[in-house]
């Protein structure tokens, strides 16, 4: 069913384990994921990004491609469909008009009070409507970040006045993660992170989930993240199986072959990844 984030991220938060959100690109890649995530018995989040929305052709395309999947794939688990890394009012209003259930607002490269007004806007509108909002502060940097040399950390006083003075409703606090894959090791700033989690009483986000290390996604959980994101690293697993395939089997033209082959490696990628957050079969455990 699809749902906004609240149960979703409260349920991790108060049981300590986090829920996957993981990127779509495509309808085979939603398809892939729905399957895999109904299979581990989890709720999921399928983050969409604006130029992904693009890429599909629109807002509406991608509610209708998700919802008319669901019911085609008989899918039952919680299923949220947020708008990733928003970077306009306008952009968060079309994504909750088309019936996205979630919407992140990135104004996080902007001045503390220019990322409040804009965001409070959008939680009003969201609010009005069912939708739950993900903010950003403190900037998480990607790869077009040599040395990872981009990042600001979030400070621990700008995210209680950004919680208190916008209403949102989960806050991705930027502590050393980057997009995209790592130069060197991810460091990670988890005294920090716990210290935003008990102060907001949130349920935090950490964004560039790939490429960190498991004891790190382990102790991020412990310190309040409740929602990983997670895009490269099913981009490789996909893109590996396509190449081999495309390696060993010179004779294959068929679109829907060739797209297939990314799909056990990348099903492997996303159950490997519900394990690690600690929500595997967490639907059929009542008790949580
Ligand atoms: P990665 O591509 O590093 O997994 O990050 C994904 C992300 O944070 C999307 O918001």
């Amino acid at each position: 069913m699809i749902q906004n984030m609240n149960d979703m991220l409260w349920n991790a938060k108060k049981n300590q384990y986090a829920i996957p959100h993981f990127n779509i690109n495509n309808l085979e890649w939603t398809r892939f994921i729905l399957e895999e995530c109904e299979a581990c018995q989890t709720p999921v989040i399928l983050g969409v990004s604006e130029g992904a929305t693009k890429y599909m052709g629109g807002y509406q395309t991608v509610v209708d491609m998700v919802k008319n999947l669901m019911d085609y794939l008989q899918i039952t688990i919680p299923v949220a469909i947020h708008l990733d890394h928003a970077s306009s009012y306008e952009s968060c209003k079309k994504a909750i008009d088309a019936g996205f259930t979630s919407v992140m607002i990135d104004a996080s490269q902007e001045s503390l009070d220019k990322n409040i007004e804009v965001s409070k806007m959008v939680v009003s509108y969201a609010h009005a409507r069912g939708v739950s909002v993900e903010g950003e502060i403190g900037h998480v940097g990607g790869q077009e970040d040599e040395n990872n040399s981009g990042i600001l950390y979030a400070e621990v006083e700008d995210c209680i006045q950004y919680v208190q003075e916008t209403q949102i409703d989960f806050l991705a606090p930027a502590l050393g993660s980057v997009h995209g894959p790592y130069h060197g090791d991810p460091v990670l700033n988890f005294e920090r992170m716990k210290e935003i989690s008990e102060k907001t009483n949130l349920p935090l986000v950490l964004h560039g989930g790939s490429g960190i290390y498991d004891e790190q996604i382990r102790m991020a959980i412990s310190c309040g993240i409740c929602k990983l994101n997670i895009n490269t690293e099913l981009q490789q697993a996909w893109t590996a199986g396509v190449r081999e395939r495309l390696e060993v089997d010179k004779e294959v033209y068929d679109p829907r072959k060739i797209i297939k082959a990314g799909e056990n490696k990348m099903k492997q990628a996303i159950r490997a990844k519900i394990e690690l957050l600690g929500c595997m079969n967490i639907l059929k455990n009542t008790s949580r």
